[in-house]
C-alpha cells in the first residue's frame, strides 16, 4: 500500500523541534502575565457566519481562504482562520464586560487558512494573539504596542525588526477617506489590476495593500488615510504616538499600512522582519471600535495583535533559542545490579522535579555515553560494578568533561544541588 502523507501547508512540529516552540511560547507567557494578561481557549471551528461577518465578505481570507464544511447536522462550520472574531464572540456570549470594564485576554494556538503555502506561509500556522477590549483610550494602543515590541525586541531579540504604524480612521472619516480615493482612482482605476479593479467599489482601501507593482505605483501618489482623519482619530493618533515616544517605543509611520481584515478603525500595526523574504509580516494587529457591534453587542472599542509563531521562530537566531542548554541527568550502568540501583535512583530523581533518563534498550557502556551526549544532559552518573561494592558512583560534568566520585547515599542530594544551581 502507498504512503500516506501529511496535508501540503500543514507541517508536522516534529520532537526535535518542540523544544524550541515551547521556549518561546513560555516566554511569551511569561511576558503577557507581566502586562495583566490572562489566557482564553476558544475552540478550533466556530459557525461560519462569525468569521463572514467579523473579518469581512470581500477580504481575501473570507473569499477564498476558509475551510468551511457541513457537518452531519447541516450547519456551515469553520476551521478559525484567526483568533479576534471567535474572542469577540465568546466576550459577548459570556458577558465577560460585566466583569470588568477592561478585558485583556491572550490566546496561542493554530489557526487554519487555505493560501498558497510557501517559505513562511502556511495552511495551519501558530498565532500568539492579544486582545483589549473596553477602551478607546490611546493609553491602551500604547500598552498593546509597548508589548508586542516587549516581545519581538527584548524577549525574542528578533535582529532589525520594524514596527510600521498608522491610523485608518473609524466610522466618522472613513467615508471621506473612501471618497478621496475613489475620485483620484476614478481616472486611473483601469491602471489597476484585475483583483484590484474589483475591489474598488467595495472596499477600496484594500488596493493599497496589494502587491503588484502597476497598483503600489498608482497608489504612491494615491491619497492616504492619514491625510483624511477627522479631528478626533488625528488627536487620539497623536496621543498613541506621544505615548510610544515617551516609553521609547521605536517605529516608523507607513502611510500605506490598511492590514488585510474589514474590521480595523483608527490604530494599525505591523511588525516586518526584512530578512524573511516574501511573507516578512511577524505580526500585525490594530483597533476594531466597531467589531462589536458587527457580532451583535453594544458599541464597544478594542485593540489587538496575532504574533505568527512560524514566522517569529524562522527570525531567531538558534542560540537565542536556546539551543544547545544541557538538562538533567543520564544514568549510565554496567550489569543488572548497577541498573536496578539505578532505576531506582532515576525514580527518586524524576519525583524531585529533575529530568532523568536510563538506557532502555541494553546499549553498551560506549552505547549509553553516546546517548547521554544525544541527549544533551548535564550530567551522566556512571554506576558500575566496582563503584556499587564502594556504595559509590561516578558523577560526570557533560560540558566540562571533568568527573568525580560520589557516595550512593548522597547522589540525589547532590545532584538537586547542582541542578538548582545550574538554574540560578
Ligand atoms: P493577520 O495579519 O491576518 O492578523 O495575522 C497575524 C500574523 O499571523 C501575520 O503577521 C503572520 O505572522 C501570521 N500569519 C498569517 N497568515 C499566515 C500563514 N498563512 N502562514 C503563516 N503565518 C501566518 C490577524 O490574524 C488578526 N486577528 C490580528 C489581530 C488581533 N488584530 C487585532 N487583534
Amino acid at each position: 500500500m502507498s504512503k500516506l502523507k501529511g496535508v501540503r501547508g500543514a507541517p508536522d512540529i516534529l520532537p526535535r523541534e518542540s523544544s524550541r516552540w515551547q521556549r518561546v511560547e513560555d516566554a511569551a507567557r511569561a511576558v503577557l502575565r507581566r502586562y495583566g494578561y490572562a489566557e482564553i481557549r476558544t475552540p478550533v471551528f466556530e459557525r461560519t457566519e462569525l468569521f463572514v461577518r467579523g473579518i469581512g465578505e470581500g477580504t481575501d481570507i473570507v473569499e477564498k481562504e476558509m475551510y468551511t464544511f457541513t457537518d452531519q447536522g447541516q450547519e456551515s462550520l469553520t476551521l478559525r482562520p484567526e483568533g479576534t472574531a471567535p474572542v469577540v464572540r465568546a466576550y459577548l456570549e459570556h458577558q465577560m464586560a460585566a466583569q470588568t470594564p477592561l478585558v485583556k485576554v491572550f490566546y496561542l494556538g493554530p489557526m487554519f487558512r487555505r493560501e498558497r503555502p510557501q517559505s513562511g506561509r502556511y495552511r495551519q500556522f501558530h498565532q500568539i494573539g492579544v486582545e483589549a477590549i473596553g477602551s478607546d483610550q490611546p493609553s491602551v494602543d500604547a500598552e498593546v504596542i509597548a508589548l508586542l515590541s516587549a516581545l519581538m525586541v527584548e524577549e525574542f531579540r528578533i535582529p532589525d525588526v520594524q514596527l510600521r504604524l498608522n491610523s485608518i480612521g473609524d466610522a466618522a472619516c472613513r467615508p471621506q477617506i473612501r471618497d478621496r480615493l475613489l475620485r483620484y482612482m476614478r481616472d486611473r482605476g483601469a491602471q489597476l489590476c484585475p483583483d484590484c479593479q474589483r475591489k474598488l467599489q467595495r472596499n477600496p482601501l484594500r488596493v493599497f495593500d496589494c502587491k503588484q507593482e502597476g497598483c503600489q505605483r498608482l497608489v504612491a501618489e494615491a491619497p492616504k488615510p492619514l491625510e483624511s482623519l477627522c479631528q478626533s482619530c488625528a488627536d487620539h493618533f497623536a496621543q498613541v504616538r506621544g505615548l510610544l515616544d515617551l516609553l521609547k517605543i521605536v517605529y516608523t509611520i507607513d502611510d500605506r499600512l490598511v492590514r488585510g481584515l474589514d474590521y480595523y478603525t483608527r490604530t494599525a500595526f505591523e511588525v516586518v522582519n526584512p530578512r524573511l523574504g516574501a511573507q516578512n509580516a511577524v505580526a500585525g494587529g490594530g483597533r476594531y471600535d466597531g467589531l462589536i457591534e458587527v457580532m451583535g453587542g453594544p458599541s464597544t472599542p478594542g485593540i489587538g495583535f496575532a504574533i505568527g509563531l512560524e514566522r517569529v521562530l524562522a527570525s531567531i537566531p538558534a542560540e537565542a533559542a536556546g539551543e544547545g542548554v544541557r538538562e538533567g541527568v543520564y544514568i549510565a550502568t554496567v550489569g543488572q545490579e548497577a541498573h536496578r540501583t539505578g532505576l531506582l535512583l532515576l525514580q527518586e530523581l524524576r519525583h524531585r522535579g529533575v529530568r532523568g533518563l536510563i538506557d532502555l534498550e541494553g546499549r553498551s557502556l560506549k552505547g549509553q555515553m553516546r546517548q547521554a551526549n544525544k541527549e544533551r544532559v548535564r550530567y551522566c552518573l556512571i554506576l558500575g560494578g566496582d563503584e556499587l561494592t564502594k556504595r559509590q558512583a561516578t558523577l560526570r560534568d557533560m560540558a566540562k568533561a571533568e568527573e568525580q566520585p560520589v557516595a550512593l547515599d548522597q547522589v540525589v542530594a547532590r545532584l538537586l544541588k547542582l541542578e538548582q544551581s545550574g538554574k540560578s
